[in-house]
């Protein structure tokens, strides 16, 4: 077929308003299905479509189509010629939304249908938009126009204030009754303009829906945008590099149909051999192996709005729902799919989809179609967190700058992650830096470290002393600026471990002889046997054991006993 003689259109509406009626009656008008032998909305082929009444997945067929060109007398002016119409039926909901714009990509026109009672609605603005950004020749079509309440008129004046459409445009249908459907395709001939690709350009196909066969693996629907494509031919993918050999190649009519080539401007499928439906990359561009091409630009990135977890009914259907979930992505990659695994439901999955309608459908499709049973978790929209307090890079600023940290670098990895780099003193981190840092950052920040030079510091030796004699266990070194606030806090903290005893004890911080803080113990022995009236005398020597046991686990300094604990506690305290 020459590029001339092809036309590839969609029809767009708001859900409900005919289409799939609509694109029933023109495939029975082209013969391409039998008329009243087809089951009603025949591209609506997902048991969910048909239980539903919606269409979920943009279908193509391909209708030849005889055409006179009459001129304005009604005169033909040529002999009829056939015409190659593809025909790409999409969802109207709008959580398929995206599914609409990948459809417009392979198209050069589309028609609008809007109902004639309902008149322009959300979905027929927004699918309006999507095909005039496409820069596609729009057709209005008023279809149930046998309706009672129809008033064609006034959806003529609202297409044309609202789209700036010309109201002589319109042509006016009933998908229902049959009626002014004969203007339907020679206007699409003859108003919308034939596929721009070039024919003797290097082969470039733009990758547009995939769907697994138990049979023939990945069935890929390309567009070819230029070139042409024949079976045999190797072809490579531009995303990921794989090459691939045509193993059949044909047209949806509406069933798939072997051709053996595609050309520029048509619309079919390809199987080639893959296996993975991770190959099949939704907006991909496949060009023959030998030559480098530019690729076509691909579909916008799709918005999740609606998250939610999938998880197995039975646990060791894990794998098997892991495997449904793969081969159903790869039918609709609208659907975003990460592991998760939950305390109560174990391992299962957390689900992207672009509504709770998209949701519902794929947890249909899930059961239907691959009998996997799952349970949904209540599903939530996705939030941006801003913590009261700022975020968390806040506090481990702080937290390093207490430490003398000097920052070295500052960046953020991605909307979630900060990565910094300090040049801290050793001594800072060793004992309870990465404690502090994972509880002011509920345990969300790591850290590494390794080793920097030894860096030039104002340091000072910090002495404890008890009733005089310095504890050199104790003694610190600690930054100038540090030393007497610290010196206080360890004198503080000690005093907590020592039991009062027959004398005083003085508890000092020292910075060579300038004592930077004190405490004191006052007198008085801990009496063991206090609470012990008249017990017999195995008993009380027990508990002088007992006290004479835990004097063993104390260190004496200067006739004043430490428990081994307060050395441990105090390195914290520095
Ligand atoms: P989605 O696939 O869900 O987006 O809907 P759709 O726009 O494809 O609508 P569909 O073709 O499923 O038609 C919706 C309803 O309108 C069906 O019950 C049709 O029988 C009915 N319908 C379609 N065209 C006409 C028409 O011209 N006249 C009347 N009276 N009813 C129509």
């Amino acid at each position: 077929y020459p590029t001339e003689r092809i036309r590839n259109f969609s029809i767009i509406a708001h859900v409900d308003h005919g289409k799939s009626t609509l694109a029933d009656r023109l495939l029975e008008l082209t013969g391409t299905i039998k008329r009243g032998l087809g089951q009603p909305q025949y591209l609506d082929k997902l048991q969910v479509e048909r239980e539903r009444g919606i269409t979920v997945k943009a279908q193509t067929a391909t209708m030849f189509y005889d055409h006179k060109f009459q001129g304005a007398n009604g005169i033909d002016v040529q002999e009829p010629c056939r015409f190659l119409l593809n025909l790409i039926d999409t969802p109207g909901h709008v959580d398929f939304s995206y599914e609409v714009s990948r459809s417009l990509a392979a198209c050069q026109g589309a028609l609008l249908v809007v109902d004639a009672a309902q008149g322009v609605q959300a979905q027929t603005v927004a699918n309006f938009y999507l095909a005039f950004e496409s820069n596609l020749t729009i057709i209005p079509v008023i279809n149930k126009i046998d309706q009672p309440t129809a008033d064609p008129d006034r959806v003529k004046a609202q297409l044309k204030s609202m789209f700036d459409l010309d109201p002589n445009d319109a042509l006016l249908t009933s998908a229902k009754t049959g009626q002014g459907l004969e203007h339907v395709l020679p206007a699409v001939i003859e108003r919308m303009p034939p596929p721009p690709g070039n024919c003797n350009s290097p082969l470039r196909m733009l990758l547009l829906d995939s769907y697994y066969d138990e049979y023939k693996g990945v069935i890929c629907h390309v567009a070819v945008v230029d070139g042409t494509l024949r079976k045999g031919d190797k072809i490579s993918s531009a995303a990921t590099g794989q090459s691939y050999e045509v193993l059949d190649v044909g047209i949806m009519h509406p069933e798939l149909k072997p051709t053996g080539v595609l050309l520029t401007g048509q619309v079919g499928y390809v199987v080639s051999g893959m296996r993975s439906t991770k190959e099949a990359r939704v907006g991909d561009t496949l060009h023959q192996s030998r030559s480098i091409v530019e690729p076509l630009p691909g579909f916008k990135p799709v918005k999740h709005m609606v998250f939610s977890g999938v998880y197995p009914v039975d646990g060791s259907d894990f794998e098997a729902l892991n495997h449904a979930i793969e081969r159903l992505t790869c039918n609709d990659a609208s659907v975003s799919v990460t592991k998760e695994s939950s305390t109560a439901l174990g391992l299962g999955f957390r689900c992207g989809f672009l509504g709770l309608l998209h949701m519902d459908v794929f947890h249909q499709r899930l059961e239907q179609e691959y009998g996997a049973h799952v349970i949904s978790t209540v599903p939530t929209v996705p939030y941006i967190f801003e913590y009261s307090d700022g975020r968390y890079v806040g506090a481990v600023i702080t937290l390093c700058s207490e430490r003398r940290g000097e920052q070295l670098e500052y960046t953020f990895i991605d909307s979630q992650r900060a990565f910094m780099k300090y040049r801290l003193p050793l001594r800072e981190i060793v004992v309870d830096f990465y404690n502090e840092l994972k509880s002011i950052t509920s345990g969300y920040a790591s850290f590494d470290y390794e080793d920097s030079e030894y860096q030039a510091s104002d340091l000072v030796k910090l002495d404890l002393l008890l009733n005089g004699q310095p504890i050199d266990a104790m003694a610190a070194i600690v930054h100038n600026l540090k030393a007497q606030r610290l010196g206080r806090d360890l004198v503080e903290k000690l005093k907590k471990f020592i039991d009062r005893q027959m004398f005083e004890i003085t508890i000092q911080a020292a910075i060579g002889s300038k004592v930077v803080a004190r405490e004191t113990v006052s007198a008085m022995r801990k009496n063991v046997l206090a609470k012990c009236y008249g017990g017999d005398v195995t008993r009380k020597r027990k508990l002088l054991e007992k006290q004479k046991e835990g004097k063993k686990r104390m260190k004496r300094v200067g006739s004043v006993d430490i428990p081994q604990e307060a050395f441990h506690e105090m390195l914290k305290v520095s």
